[in-house]
């Protein structure tokens, strides 16, 4: 199992937000769906340590992902959050930062292709970028680190339906090429239903659902 999550407690601003959450994540394409304020993105920020839980645990192939480095953690395990944070300066010196990390020269052009973007936006400043831009900026920073694992909170939230589907293919592409696992966080059940093999449901902090998305889309 890629991830498993048993009886994840945590609270934020003192209220309780994952409630004995428990979920498992097979290596793939999965997608968490639940209603806005369930938890998703809290969820997320537990697969690679920029959360822990306060009770239970969260374990990565095995290991209790206490027991991991988290900066070694973030390179294997990357997550593209759901507000698009860059650092000033061009989109090509985000990449360079983040591929820094892995010592790979990265490609920008292929990098910012593969997010949709053209590869004349490498010497933008993300200053001047659309949300829609920066969050595939952040795409790209993200797959600048070749992770084994993406973690994507709503990435195409702020894009028409073209510059989705395309985004959709890049994600089917990482996957399918590169054996990369994907776990995706979207409100749009017709997006997990085309993407994701499986599917966690969660609301108000607990497990609904979770199986093959046939099965819990049905
Ligand atoms: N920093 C924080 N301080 C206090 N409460 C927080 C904080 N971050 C999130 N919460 C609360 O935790 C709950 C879950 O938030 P989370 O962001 O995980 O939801 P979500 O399912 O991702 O929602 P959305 O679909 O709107 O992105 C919400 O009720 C939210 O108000
Ligand atoms: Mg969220």
């Amino acid at each position: 199992m890629l991830f498993k999550l048993e009886s994840v407690k945590l609270d934020r601003g003192g209220e309780p937000v994952l409630k004995v959450l428990s979920a498992r994540l097979p290596d793939g394409i999965s997608a968490v769906v639940g209603p806005s304020g369930s938890g998703k993105s809290t969820m997320l920020r537990l697969l690679n340590r920029l959360s822990d839980p306060e009770s239970g645990s969260v374990h990565f192939r095995g290991t209790d992902t206490r027991e991991l480095d988290p900066l070694q953690l973030r390179r294997q395990v990357a997550l593209v959050p759901q507000l698009p944070a860059l650092l000033p300066g061009t989109v090509l010196e985000n990449l360079r930062f983040a591929a820094g990390f892995t010592g790979a020269e990265p490609d920008p052009g292929e990098l910012l292709n593969l997010a949709g973007l053209e590869a004349s936006f490498a010497d933008r400043d993300v200053k001047r970028l659309s949300v829609g831009e920066q969050q595939r900026a952040m795409l790209a920073r993200a797959m600048a680190t070749q992770p084994e694992v993406l973690l994507l909170d709503e990435p195409t939230s702020a894009l028409d339906e073209r510059t989705r589907d395309s985004i959709e293919r890049t994600v089917a592409g990482l996957r399918r090429q590169l054996g990369t696992s994907i776990v995706i966080v979207t409100h749009d059940p017709a997006q997990a239903q085309r993407l994701a093999d499986w599917v966690v449901k969660v609301d108000r902090g607990r497990l609904v659902r979770e199986g093959p998305t046939r099965e819990v889309l049905a």
